[in-house]
């Protein structure tokens, strides 16, 4: 089932602070900052040879990004996001062997414009895990 890494992303309070790391100090090839008002969140993607980062930064009052904030005032590792085949075989192979899809269980189109899924941290070694269709 599991593809590519597509990308491990990060939750910054500061989209700004996070740039001189990752740009400034690390010299990393960062994209233009992109709002994602159906997500809660602007992104970022720094670009690196065999995957990417993808910086979130909560975007409007109610980002599902602020309670990971709240308890990691420094940011943090948020989720990992996989490559799948099919995303819709991918979600009912899981679902059958008991694995919880997060909201209404169906795909919404993610930040490259693909769909995608977010898989449980509980069943995932307390990891949020995002299902991309590749
Ligand atoms: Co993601």
């Amino acid at each position: 089932m599991l593809g590519k890494l597509n990308h491990v992303a990060i939750a910054v309070r500061d989209m700004e602070a996070a740039l001189k790391v990752y740009r400034d100090t690390l010299g990393g090839d960062v994209s233009e900052k992109v709002a994602q008002p159906d997500h809660g969140v602007s992104t970022v993607f720094v670009n690196l040879p065999n995957t990417k980062i993808e910086l979130l930064e909560p975007l409007g009052d109610n980002s599902p990004i602020n309670k990971f904030l709240e308890k990691n005032s420094a940011g943090g590792i948020h989720h990992i996001c996989y490559e799948v085949e099919d995303i819709l075989a991918a979600r009912d192979q899981l679902v059958a062997q008991g694995a919880r899809i997060l909201g209404d269980g169906e795909p919404k189109i993610g930040a490259h414009g693909k769909p995608v899924l977010f898989l449980h941290p509980k069943d995932f070694l307390g990891t949020l895990t995002e299902l991309e269709q590749a």
